[in-house]
Order: structure tokens, then C-alpha cells, then sequence
């Protein structure tokens, strides 16, 4: 039987690579790292291709979709897949697939090194040391603010809003700084549990010290935090963004930040990515990563690893695990795409 063919959109680490090499024939669309496939080589691509693996930075809407009708499914290197167009892929009968579990640790690591890097103004005292600027201890040098009890021996108050896998790893490492846990969540409405108590999104907001965010990015959740949430917030809270950006209205929380309504942000990520407006750049109080929740070593090839898994029971036209549409299995349109 000849091989089937699986397109990587852009080059993923060889630990998926050469899982998918053993049973298909593998293309990938741009090999160059930080370099994006046209949009016409893709197209290309996915005409010959009977799988797509795709990145969160590739859109894959109706015209990728349509563009092949034997396409068998689109493994999705994320767990986020608010790039790909999921009700289309649905009403066509092609699976998509994503990378949960796995970076679930790195992730939550992540929130928290943006948490007590606002809290504790480490890139500004980084700065201040690099530039020689450290003459001596002194009682009143970059004075940050406390995570755990701290000086007053006052607990502080975490807020996450999305309990899944991450926010659950998040609220873990909390328990270390004896924080107060609370949560929003739909599906967790009304739980209170030892270490943690559901509020609705308004008493989170207002209870706060910091505020963390891990829900998914659907029609809900874009602009979830806008003008109205950070008037709720304390003028001394944090608010920290793992997820994705355009769950916060960016404008609104540069607002909110220039105006004092909230003391400072951490963020991984961005309304409109790679692009980081001039005004957060400019501020002190705020965090700035690259969008690089899932990025350690082991973590990414774990990605890669499970995101071929998931190609290749699509190839096989199986059903698989990780598939975030799987009604689409029951569907005619797919069984068509089989024959
Ligand atoms: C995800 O998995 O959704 C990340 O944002 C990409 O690493």
C-alpha cells in the first residue's frame, strides 16, 4: 500500500517528525524557523496532502478546507485551535485534533514566573543590575508586592478564571504561597471544595490580588475582561494572560494600567499577534513574554510527539482520543471523505 501523505505547516521538533516518517510521507510548508508558509504554498500543499499538521500562527478556515475533499483531518500542534475554523472542519467531516495534557505543567510554570515577575519587578531590578546601576542595598530599591502573607501576614487572594487542566496546575503551585484559591468556571459553577471556592466572574474580579486567566478562545470568551471587569478589580491587583489575547480587550487594559485602575499585567500573549502595542511596551508595571506558555525542550517534543500520534490515526481513518470535534465521526460528510 503506498504511504499517505501528512503536510506540517511549519517544522515541528524531529521527535514528531521521524514518528510520522516511519508509516507517511512527510512535507513540510515552511522549514525555516520563525518563517511562515505562504498562504498559496499551503494551499498548494494541502491539495496533495491526506493530513495537515497544523501551528496556532496557520489560520485554517473554508478555503484550506475546501481545498482538498479527501482531506482526513487536521492535527492541531496546540491545545488551544482557535486558528482553525472548527465548525466548518465539522459541517466538511474532517477531525481536528490537539495536544492537551502535555504542556499543561509548563504552562502553569509559566503563569506563575509571569506572576511573581509583575509582582516582584524582576525584569526592572534585571535591568537596574545590568546597567550597573546597583550602588547599594537600600531599604526603598525596587520595592515590589508581596504573593504570599508576606510582611502583614495578610493572605493573599489568587482568582483563576477557567478551572481545566491549567488552571488546576496553577492553583497546585498556589497552595505553596498559602494563597486563597477562587475560581471561575461554567463548569465548575457552585464548588466549594477546601482548597477552593467557585465565584461568579464579577466576585472573583472584585476579591482578586491576582488574577489569572486559562480559559479557551471561542465566541464567549473574546473580550471577557474588558472596560466594565477591570472596574471591578482592585487598584492593587495583577491580571496574568497565558491563554490567549484577545480574551482581554487590549485597549481597555491599557486603559486600566495608565489609569491606575490596576496595579500590573503580565502577558504571554496578544490581541493581535506578534504585535505588542508601543503603550504596554513603554509600561514598568508590565510583563512581556513572546508567547511562549508551552516552550521548554521536553515539553515541545512531547507536543510534537503526541500532534503526530494524532495525524496518524487520522491517516488510518481512526478515531482518535484528542479530537475536539468527535461528533464528526458519526457524520456521512466523513464516512465520504473515507471512501
Ligand atoms: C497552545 O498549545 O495552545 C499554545 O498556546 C501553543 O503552544
Amino acid at each position: 500500500m503506498s504511504k499517505k501523505t501528512v503536510l506540517v505547516t511549519r517544522k515541528i521538533p524531529e521527535a514528531g517528525l521521524s514518528l510520522l516518517r516511519k508509516s507517511a510521507i512527510v512535507k513540510i510548508c515552511s522549514e525555516i524557523d520563525d518563517t511562515l508558509p505562504e498562504r498559496e504554498e499551503l494551499i498548494k500543499g494541502v491539495k496533495t496532502a491526506d493530513v495537515i499538521i497544523s501551528l496556532v500562527t496557520e489560520k485554517i478556515d473554508l478555503e484550506i478546507m475546501e481545498s482538498n475533499p479527501k482531506l482526513l483531518g487536521i492535527s492541531n500542534y496546540a491545545v488551544g485551535y482557535d486558528n482553525i475554523d472548527v465548525k466548518t472542519a465539522t459541517e466538511l467531516g474532517i477531525p481536528v485534533t490537539n495536544t492537551p495534557g502535555v504542556l499543561t505543567d509548563t504552562t502553569a510554570d509559566l503563569a506563575w514566573a509571569l506572576l511573581m515577575a509583575v509582582a516582584r519587578r524582576i525584569p526592572a531590578a534585571d535591568k537596574f543590575a545590568r546597567k550597573k546601576q546597583f550602588k547599594t542595598w537600600s531599604p526603598n530599591l525596587m520595592l515590589g508586592t508581596d504573593i504570599s502573607t508576606g510582611g502583614l501576614k495578610k493572605q493573599k487572594t489568587l482568582g483563576i478564571i477557567g478551572y481545566g487542566k491549567i488552571g488546576k496546575a496553577v492553583h497546585k503551585r498556589a497552595n505553596g504561597f498559602d494563597m486563597k484559591v477562587i475560581a471561575h468556571d461554567p463548569y465548575q459553577k457552585g464548588t466549594i471544595e477546601k482548597t477552593f471556592e467557585y465565584r461568579e466572574l464579577d466576585d472573583l474580579l472584585r476579591e482578586s490580588d491576582f488574577i489569572t486567566i486559562h480559559v479557551p478562545m471561542n465566541e464567549k470568551t473574546k473580550h471577557l475582561i474588558g472596560e466594565r471587569e477591570f472596574n471591578l478589580m482592585k487598584k492593587t491587583a495583577f491580571i496574568i494572560n497565558t491563554a490567549r489575547g484577545p480574551i482581554i480587550e487590549e485597549k481597555e487594559l491599557i486603559k486600566a494600567l495608565s489609569e491606575g485602575k490596576i496595579a500590573g499585567a503580565g502577558l504571554d500573549v496578544y490581541e493581535n499577534e506578534p504585535d505588542i502595542p508601543d503603550e504596554l511596551i513603554k509600561m514598568e508595571n508590565v510583563v512581556l513574554l513572546p508567547h511562549i506558555g508551552s516552550a521548554s525542550t521536553d515539553t515541545r517534543n512531547e507536543m510534537a510527539k503526541l500532534a503526530a500520534s494524532n495525524a496518524t490515526y487520522l491517516l488510518n481513518g481512526k478515531k482518535c482520543e484528542f479530537t475536539v470535534n468527535p461528533k464528526v465521526y458519526e457524520s456521512e460528510a466523513y464516512e465520504n471523505r473515507l471512501k
